[in-house]
């Protein structure tokens, strides 16, 4: 294990003040959108009704949580399509929906109507979203699909690595959010803190393009209650989306508690930085 404080930027020390989320200084607050997919899968793993992902929701949105995250896979291993529709009618805070950009999908989103879509890559064999969606190379079809989708009045978002690349792929193609996929600096946390500082970097670097280009800037994966003080703290952040550590605790603690106990982390590592700011 390696330090726990991220050594300062070099280029706060000019006296120039750190970003802040609007134009009148104070931060925004950092939802939590929590994604209840691994419940499902508790749910599956016996063929029966319980545990429910809609009780979930209500739980998750009870406990303080600004909304809800689910991904229907291709595969269906987890969240199914009449879950979906269900938490469209139970939902009352944001329902972000991740999906594939397949023709079927996009159907079924625009009959769910979330009010945002988080675009991912999918892979069948895949444990769980591996890497970026890759915007660049897929600049058609996600432009076709980004426009569906807006067209039902959904918000799109890319889930993206960080890379300059891939922010203005993004923009491009009409998207009004990305969420920088924090996997790689969660894997490095641990082991190599090194690593996962040069990881956090590139997310800044990200988040202040996206930002300048209009982007709402969201993050998530891999995030847990020890590394998601320095994520928390990214300029420009609008959201995080955590899902298994949340599911993962709630074993123990409970969900109410499990999701009260991240959001006082994120307010936590919010304090931090109005302190050093
Ligand atoms: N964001 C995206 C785009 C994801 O695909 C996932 C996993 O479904 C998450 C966030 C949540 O990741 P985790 O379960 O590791 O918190």
């Amino acid at each position: 294990m390696g330090k726990t404080t991220r050594p300062r930027k070099t280029r706060r020390t000019d006296g120039s003040q750190p970003p802040t989320s609007n134009p009148e200084g104070g931060r925004q607050m950092v939802n939590l959108c929590v994604n209840i997919d691994h419940v499902a899968t508790i749910r599956n793993a016996r063929g029966e009704t319980e545990p429910d992902p809609l009780h979930a929701a209500v739980v998750c949105e009870l406990a303080g949580a600004h909304g809800i995250t689910f991904h229907l896979r291709e595969d269906r291993r987890h969240i199914r399509d009449e879950d979906a529709l269900a938490l469209r009618r139970i939902v009352k805070g944001l329902l972000n929906m991740e999906m594939a950009d397949t023709p079927e999908m996009v159907k079924i989103a625009q009959r769910v109507r979330p009010d945002q879509v988080t675009l991912v890559p999918e892979k069948r064999e895949e444990l769980t979203t591996e890497g970026g969606l890759d915007v660049a190379a897929h600049k058609d079809s996600l432009t076709k699909t980004t426009r569906k989708l807006r067209r039902a009045g959904i918000a799109v978002s890319m889930f993206i690595d960080p890379e300059e690349e891939q922010v203005i792929a993004s923009r491009a193609c009409g998207a009004t959010h990305i969420e920088l996929h924090t996997g790689q600096y969660a894997r490095h946390y641990d082991r190599e803190r090194e690593l996962a500082f040069h990881e956090l970097d590139r997310l800044e670097a990200a988040a202040l393009l996206a930002h300048g280009q209009g982007l709402v800037v969201n993050a998530g994966h891999g995030l847990n209650y020890r590394n998601t003080a320095h994520v928390a703290r990214l300029p420009f952040l609008n959201e995080l989306n955590t899902g298994h550590a949340i599911i993962g605790r709630a074993v123990f603690s409970g969900l109410d508690l499990a999701v009260r106990d991240m959001i006082a982390a994120i307010r936590e590592a919010e304090q931090v930085l109005e302190h050093e700011e």
